[in-house]
Order: C-alpha cells, then structure tokens, then sequence
C-alpha cells in the first residue's frame, strides 16, 4: 500500500491526515489559494495516510499484455480511429459539463479574446518541436499546437480533476484533494531534505495554460515562477491570464521552449515541477526531462512529477469503453505505464526519491538534487 493523502471526509479516525482548506478564492475560475492545516499532530512534517492500491503492478490494458493489444490494434485500424477520436472528445465534453465545468462558455471567452496579440512576444521562432509533439494528439489533428487546443486546456485540467474525485461536492473540493496534496507533498519533500534552501525560484515544466503555475504561486507566495511549455499557443493563454488578473505577489515568466533541454541556467532553480505532462511523453523525452530537471536544480532543490498512477485501483478498474477512448487520444500511455519512473529519476542523479499516492488517480514523485 502506498503512503498518500486522503480527504478529511474519508479518512477513519485510526489514519493520521492533512486537511486541506481553502482560505481564499478569487472569482476566477481556478485560482484559488491552499494552505494547509494540520490536523491530528499532522503540519508539514506530520504522517500521512493511505489510499487503497490495486493488486497490479499497472492496468492491465497497458504495456504489453493481451489486452493491451488488442486495444492497439483496434486504435491503428484507421476508420475505427477516426470513430473513437470523436467519441473521446464528446465523452470529454460532455462528462465535464455534467460536473459543471462549462466546457464550451470557456473555450468561447477564450477563442473570442485578445489572446492572440500573445503570440509574438511568445513564440520562440527557433525551437524544434521533438518529432513526438508534431503527431495527432488528445483528438486534435495538429496535437497541442491549436488555439482551439489552448483554449479547451483550462476546462480538461478542470475536468480531469472532477474525474479524479467523482465525489466531491464541487471543483473546489476536488482541486483541495488532488492540487493541495500535490502541492503538501512538495512543501513536505523540501522541508524534510532542503537543507533550509530558500524557496526563490519555481520552474513548472509543461505549464500548459498556467494553472499548475498558478497553484505554485499561491502555495509559494514569495517565490519567482517560470512557465516552460512546448506549445506557443497555450503559453499565449497562460500570458492572457495573467494580464487579465494578474497575481498579487509573485512575480511569472513564460518561456517557449523545450524542456528536455531549456537553455536556461544550470542550477538556478530550487523547485522544478513536471504535473500531468509525463503521461504525454514518449519514454525517451522522460529520461530527458529528469536530466535537464536535474541540472536546473540548486543543490538541495526539489522534483516534484506528479501523474497517473499505475498502482491506482482506480485505473486498473477503468471500464474497456474508457481505456479504450482514453488510449486512443493518448499515443504514450503504454510507455508511460512501463517505464521505471524512480529509476529513471535516480539515474538522473535524484536522492531521497519518494512516491506517494496523492489522490485515487494520481501519484506525486519527489526527490532532491544531494548537496
Ligand atoms: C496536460 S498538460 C500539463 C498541465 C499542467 N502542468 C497542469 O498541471 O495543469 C501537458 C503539457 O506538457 C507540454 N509538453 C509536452 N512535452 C513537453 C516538453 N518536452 N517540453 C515542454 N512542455 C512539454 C504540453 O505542451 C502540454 O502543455
């Protein structure tokens, strides 16, 4: 069974657990402000309490099993394909506006703004996109290099929370669950093995839209954060944003790039995050991230990935209807799924690697760089 965070209102009395509340909530849409109180002798460094694992190493309709392939095939028959694209995208939508995440009034407000203007002190005119980001994606022909991408990617993060806590009376209360425990396990993580390193600079790889950014920002109101993300179009959001509603304290940057290998500084990082991203990645760009991560860390700075969890008892009861869909807009999940996350990030030069299950879905890895 793996460490992990519950909710208060699942907890039994014997487990020790974190509570999360929600102390201030601005009218946007996700922009919400998380601190923690401790709650049976809990803070930061208190003893946290355990989601149930499945019996499988991973789902069994991942990696190479029978199952497995035979969903393969069936999604490289083309016609088929082009069937079940659409079938995911309206199962999406439609699962997400019945937990009130008004899918279509987003993407509308977005697609009708002054977004674009973004785009040219954005968009990096020398990168080169790896081949992996240039192939169909997430029922997008042009992958996440869309507006009509960027301007869905707010309301998926929304819905993708729902889904991860179907019993959560509101978004709120699901964000508190699978964003607060993310965000506990990095405070904890530092805490713990720092050294007493500052909090100063945050780099969010694979920012999308800015909301893991953000989330940053308000658990970590004193520190600088940097957007990394490969698609120009969703860092033209996440600028949006900002402009429109800009955040009191912290101060943000967006930076078109790679982030298997950035170009920025070494070492002038003290947190690097890497939140829902992996999953989309082939495994050779996992194994680079963790390096590239690695080298941006200060000595005693902290990774934090967090992402589907193959232990989840969750994922490994998915109906076939969902893995099916679900595969079918996902091109890596199978190598996400196989690859050794710990080793990967303990080759990269990591110590104290540590994995815990931070809601039903997900997992939250940490590890720091050794002094
Ligand atoms: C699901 S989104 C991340 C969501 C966001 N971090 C959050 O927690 O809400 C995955 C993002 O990873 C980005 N991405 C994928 N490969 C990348 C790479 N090699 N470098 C930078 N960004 C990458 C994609 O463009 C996309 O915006």
């Amino acid at each position: 069974m793996a460490l992990s965070v519950l909710p208060a209102s699942k907890c039994s009395s014997h487990y020790q657990f974190y509570r999360t509340s929600i102390i201030q909530q601005t009218t946007r849409k996700s922009a919400m402000i998380i601190r923690m109180t401790a709650s049976s002798g809990g803070g930061a460094g208190g003893q946290l309490a355990s989601y149930e694992e499945g019996e499988l190493e991973r789902p069994n309709w991942t990696g190479q099993t029978p199952l497995s392939r035979l969903v393969g095939a069936l999604i490289s028959f083309k016609p088929l394909y082009s069937v079940l694209k659409l079938g995911a995208r309206q199962v999406l939508i439609s699962t997400a506006e019945k937990t009130n995440v008004p899918w279509r009034e987003m993407t509308k407000e977005i697609l009708e703004s002054d977004v674009y203007k973004e785009m040219e002190s954005i968009e990096n005119p020398s990168i080169v996109y790896p081949d992996y980001y240039l192939s169909p994606f997430h029922a997008y022909d042009e992958g996440n290099l869309s507006w009509l991408a960027a301007a869905e990617a707010e309301a998926a993060t929304m819905s993708m929370v729902r889904r991860a806590i179907p019993d959560a009376s509101s978004l709120d209360e699901a964000n508190e669950i699978v964003r607060g425990n993310w965000l506990n396990a990095i405070e904890k993580h530092h805490q713990q093995y720092s050294g007493n390193l500052e909090i100063k600079d945050i780099l969010d790889i694979g920012c999308s839209v800015g909301v893991s950014t953000r989330f940053l920002a308000d658990k970590f109101p004193s520190a600088k954060l940097t957007g990394l993300d490969l698609s120009p179009y969703f860092l033209a959001v996440a600028k949006y944003k900002e402009k429109i509603n800009p955040q009191k304290s912290n101060s943000f940057e967006w930076i078109h790039a790679n982030g298997e290998n950035t170009s920025l500084d070494s070492q002038s990082f003290d947190i690097v995050s890497i939140s829902y991203v992996l999953h989309e990645c082939p495994a050779r760009a996992t194994v680079n991230l963790a390096k590239e991560a690695f080298r941006l860390l200060r000595p005693g700075g902290t990774f934090v990935v967090t992402d589907n969890s193959p232990k989840s008892k969750k994922l490994q009861q998915l109906s076939p209807v969902l893995f099916t869909l679900m595969k079918s807009t996902e091109p890596f999940l199978d190598e996400y799924y196989l690859l050794d996350l710990e080793k990967t990030v303990k080759d990269a030069g990591f110590v104290n690697v540590q994995t815990i299950l931070t809601d039903p879905r997900h997992r939250t890895l940490t590890a720091t760089v050794p002094y």
